[in-house]
């Protein structure tokens, strides 16, 4: 059996990623959201999130976008947040553990964050 560890790599970071958005897109209340807005653009998509996650996780700078304007545009409010955590928390809790995995348990703290 593998041991989980914290998330230390780009792999790492990639590995959440993925599994993450595996969950999202299938389902019922956040995958169509996601899926009408990036259509064929996921692969675009995937790789602009690992930066965001190498720039959150690993400190390492590598995204430069803005969060905030895109998700002004989406009909998402607080329901469609709560859902986000509850893929988002246990995916890296079934991944990995350590000290990372337990700051992301708080990140992000409230939809201001988007
Ligand atoms: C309420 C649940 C959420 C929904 C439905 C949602 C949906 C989306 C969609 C559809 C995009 C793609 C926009 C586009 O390229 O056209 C996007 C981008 C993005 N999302 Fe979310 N999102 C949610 C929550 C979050 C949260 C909690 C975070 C951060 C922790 C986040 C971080 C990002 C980032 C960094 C981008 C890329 C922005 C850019 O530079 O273009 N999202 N999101």
């Amino acid at each position: 059996m593998t041991m989980r560890q914290d998330i230390l790599t780009i792999e790492d970071v990639k590995l959440l990623v993925d599994r993450f958005y595996e969950k999202i897109r299938v389902d019922e209340l956040l995958g169509p959201i996601f899926n009408e807005r990036i259509q064929n653009r996921w692969p675009e998509h995937l790789e602009k999130m690992y930066c965001f996650w190498q720039t959150v996780l690993l400190a390492e700078h590598t995204y430069f976008g803005s969060p905030f304007p895109p998700h002004a545009q989406l009909p998402v409010g607080h329901e469609h947040f709560l859902k986000w955590m509850e893929l988002f928390v246990p995916t890296v809790d079934e991944l990995f553990t350590g000290e990372k995995q337990q700051k992301q348990n708080g990140v992000p703290q409230n939809d201001r964050n988007v």
